[in-house]
């Protein structure tokens, strides 16, 4: 089921043969995508949803949710409608549950699996199974949960959910919205208040869609300035009708390569711009980026707009740590925008971009290496002296490696389309987990020839 079950690699030459010119759409928003499946899957009723992500990752979690008793259906119009159990009502899997490269998948998971009587056995990709998972068990333990897990706390692993599970409360080590939400997972059947405290904001989805679904969820702002999120467990969820905005992650790389490749004028409708997500477009407006917001307005409860972009002169930056939670996803393609800037750019305070789908760091240090700029690795970021906005030399005679890691392909493609010479990509197959029409939109644009051109 996963991008890699295809035994061999897809490797492809990325380069420019013209402008990017038009309007394109995004396809829907991966965490928002998971959480109405899983909140679906939980209420009593049918939740409907339009504008689901249909990636490799969404589809691992609607395989667990129906394996562990929801019913999920596409309709030929694309609608989506998901039949749930009712809080509490998750049934033992069959079998194991692969997540396939899908972190997401799995830790949330594991957050619904520990407050249900139920064993499930995770398994995922070579990717997925270097990733840690010992920030979710050490909060699902203390709700009661049973882990066995590989050393070191990695996939594959066996999961006991608590009988009798207690609310915990949890001051979050790192800023993970993942950890975050599974331990709020865990709560909805908890009887009792689970609480997380979260020093720094992280992206609030799962918070906006409890309250949707009638979970009885508040956030309070405490003396020192952290979210405290508190839940009563044991509340019905109310079935929902979800439009999924366009995810802003999969928006970034068509908005960096607008900016980068001469000629350009691009509309990006339908951009899901929660400010718990949208940094990346501050950051690079910041760098002197033209990026207009059109037409804001609201979908499925998270703000919205299309961003109108044109081919712009990028100066360097210092990129504020501050916002890094709110750009998690969006440095591998930062950087390459940094690559063609004029002057310097500094990333600081990114080790978490080093336990993602790939080292993000050391990846996109080495990819851009290769394909001609000038990159120097920090422990916790990365320092890109540009070009001045001529294009990359191109890595035309060896391939950049992506380490089975979708945003590394993606954003070497956005390279390659910034290069005299093109970057070849040893695998593309990792895209489809999160942006299987990447390629299709870059050739309908003409941005890319065609694969039998
Ligand atoms: C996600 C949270 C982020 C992000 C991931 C999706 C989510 O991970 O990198 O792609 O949907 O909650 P962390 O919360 O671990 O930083």
């Amino acid at each position: 089921m996963s991008s890699h079950a295809t035994a061999t690699a897809r490797p492809r030459r990325f380069v420019a043969t013209g402008p990017l010119i038009g309007r394109i759409r995004v396809p829907g928003d991966k965490s928002i995508s998971h959480r109405s499946i899983m909140l679906g899957a939980l209420a009593v009723g049918t939740t409907r949803v339009t504008g689901l992500l249909e990636g490799e990752d969404v589809l691992a979690t609607a395989a667990a949710m129906r394996a562990m008793g929801a019913t999920i259906e596409r309709h030929d119009s694309g609608e989506w409608a998901i039949e749930g159990v009712g809080v509490g009502g998750l049934l033992q899997p069959a079998g194991a549950l692969d997540m396939g490269n899908s972190g997401t998948s799995t830790r949330l998971l594991m957050g619904l699996v520990a407050s249900h009587p139920i064993t499930a056995c995770f398994t995922g990709d070579a990717s997925l199974s270097k990733r840690p998972m010992g920030r979710v068990i050490e909060p699902l333990s203390q709700v009661g949960a049973q882990f066995t897990a590989y050393p070191g706390g990695r996939l594959p692993l066996i999961v006991t959910g608590a009988a009798v599970p207690v609310p915990i409360s949890y001051r979050l080590p790192v800023a993970s919205a993942q950890v975050k939400s599974a331990v709020l997972l865990a709560g909805l059947n908890t009887p009792g208040t689970t609480t997380v405290i979260e020093p720094v904001p992280t992206r609030d989805h799962s918070e906006r869609m409890l309250r949707g679904f009638g979970a009885d969820l508040s956030v309070e702002i405490d003396t020192d300035g952290a979210r405290v999120i508190r839940l009563n467990g044991r509340a019905e969820l109310r079935p929902q009708v979800i439009e999924v905005p366009g995810d802003p992650s999969s928006a970034a790389f068509f908005v960096v390569a607008a900016l980068l490749v001469p000629g350009s004028d691009l509309v990006v409708e339908n951009v899901g711009l929660n400010p718990t997500r949208a940094a990346l477009f501050d950051v690079l407006r910041l760098m002197g980026g033209q990026i207009v917001e059109l037409n804001r307005r609201e979908v499925g409860g998270e703000p919205v707009a299309d961003l109108h972009v044109r081919h712009s002169a990028l100066t360097g930056i210092e990129v504020d740590p501050a916002v890094v939670p709110s750009m998690v996803d969006e440095f591998p393609v930062l950087f390459v925008a940094a690559a063609l800037a004029s002057g310097r750019t500094v990333t600081r305070g990114l080790e978490e971009l080093r336990v993602k789908e790939s080292d993000r760091i050391s990846a996109m240090r080495a990819a851009l290496e290769l394909a001609g700029a000038r990159v120097t690795e920090t422990e916790d970021g990365l320092i890109i002296d540009g070009t001045c906005g001529d294009l990359l030399r191109g890595a035309n005679n060896a391939p950049v490696t992506t380490h089975l890691d979708h945003r590394i392909a993606m954003s070497m493609a956005v390279a390659g389309l910034a290069s005299r010479g093109g970057v070849e990509v040893d695998d593309t197959r990792p895209i489809a987990t999160s942006f299987p029409v990447f390629e299709t939109l870059l050739e309908q644009l003409g941005a890319i020839a065609g694969p039998n051109a």
